[in-house]
């Protein structure tokens, strides 16, 4: 293993020794290539550069108690690609082609996966470009599909505890009929604005609204909301948020531990109501809400200062199912290295 100092990682880059990439050429999928440059030559008129036909993925592999390396729900990933890819108009993934890039770049780079104890895992994040130069907007001919790794730490300071966040009004991330149940960059780069101001403000982040009636809740930043109430797991139905794979989880592992699961919309004025509340995804985990302010009305919503009962329970359990400590009765983690 690498001599890194393992448990004061944050959620950064860090150089590793491989990538893996393959290129889209004349309809179809080359040979995988490994590559330790980490830069890319790129047209300059790249569709991505400039029309953002761009997308990515993220999820973790972690170093089990066991000695085993495991990644979360790869298959999940590779489909919502290429969900995205039917999204923005680019050739999709095959599952199999993903599945086996995600496995050969982290044991490629396995002296980089952090050690079980440090609580840090390794970041895997999927790039999928167009490339060919257009200056019309079409969609590009060729398309780069990359995988990079880089080790992380917790997505927010401390890790798993409460935190403040910030309903934003004259900032949205996406419309609701567009791109936002896409993981595109064009998302983010929507995003950065409130996003900055939130944590200028001392916010872990900024918390959106449905863009056209400002009255249901969105999503947290890069996560998607869950919150508890009389033992019931209620999460946002929208056209505009990304359907988070940890969100399918947690909803599967809450209806698993015997709590109630609804996914509908949820008004503003019902956050009032929940007991405990929270911000889930592959970076965030569960990072539990502390309050939300809402600067516009004044309103304050209190979730608790600490991780509440349910929230603790969901996250020990999704942990627990990674890390292989727990019983993967769903079938969602898949052993890269033995
Ligand atoms: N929502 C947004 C906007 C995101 O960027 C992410 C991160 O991927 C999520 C939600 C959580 O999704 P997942 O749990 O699949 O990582
Ligand atoms: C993730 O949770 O994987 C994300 O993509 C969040 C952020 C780093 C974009």
């Amino acid at each position: 293993m690498k001599n890194i100092e393992w448990s004061s990682l944050t959620f950064g880059y860090m150089p590793t020794d491989y990538n893996v990439r393959c290129y889209y050429r004349n309809g179809k999928w080359g040979e995988v290539e490994v590559c330790s440059d980490e830069y890319l030559k790129l047209h300059m008129a790249a569709t991505c550069l400039h029309y953002g036909q761009e997308a990515f993925e993220g999820l973790k592999a972690y170093r089990c108690p066991d000695g085993k390396v495991r990644v979360f729900r790869v298959e999940a990933n590779a489909e919502r690609l290429q969900n995205t890819s039917r999204g923005i108009v680019m050739p999709e993934v095959p599952t199999e082609l993903f599945t086996e890039m995600v496995k050969k770049v982290v044991r490629l780079n396995q002296e980089f996966i952090p050690p079980y104890e440090s609580g840090a895992s390794l970041y895997i994040r999927p790039l999928l470009i167009g490339t060919s130069a257009q200056v019309g907007v079409r969609p590009a001919e060729e398309y780069c599909f990359l995988i990079f790794v880089t080790p992380v730490g917790p997505y927010f300071k401390g890790g798993f505890c409460a935190n403040p966040y910030v309903i934003v009004r004259d900032v949205d991330r996406a419309a609701p009929l567009g791109t936002g149940m896409f993981k595109v960059g064009g998302n983010y780069a929507a995003s950065l604005r409130a996003n900055r101001r939130a944590h200028e403000q001392g916010y872990a982040s900024e918390f959106y609204l449905d863009a056209k009636e400002k009255k249901y809740v969105d999503e947290c930043g890069a996560a998607n909301f869950f919150g508890i109430k009389n033992d019931t797991y209620v999460t946002p139905k929208s056209s505009s948020i990304l359907p988070s794979i940890t969100n399918k989880s947690l909803m599967q592992i809450a209806e698993d531990l015997g709590m109630k699961v609804e996914r509908r919309p949820i008004s503003e004025d019902e956050l009032d109501s929940f007991e405990e509340a929270g911000a889930c995804g592959t970076a965030a985990v569960i990072s539990p809400i502390s309050h939300l302010d809402d600067m516009d009305t004044g309103k304050v919503y209190n979730f608790g200062e600490k991780p509440g009962p349910w929230s603790t329970k969901l996250y020990n359990t999704l942990r627990g199912i990674q890390y292989g400590t727990v019983e993967d009765k769903h079938g969602w983690t898949t052993v890269v290295i033995e």
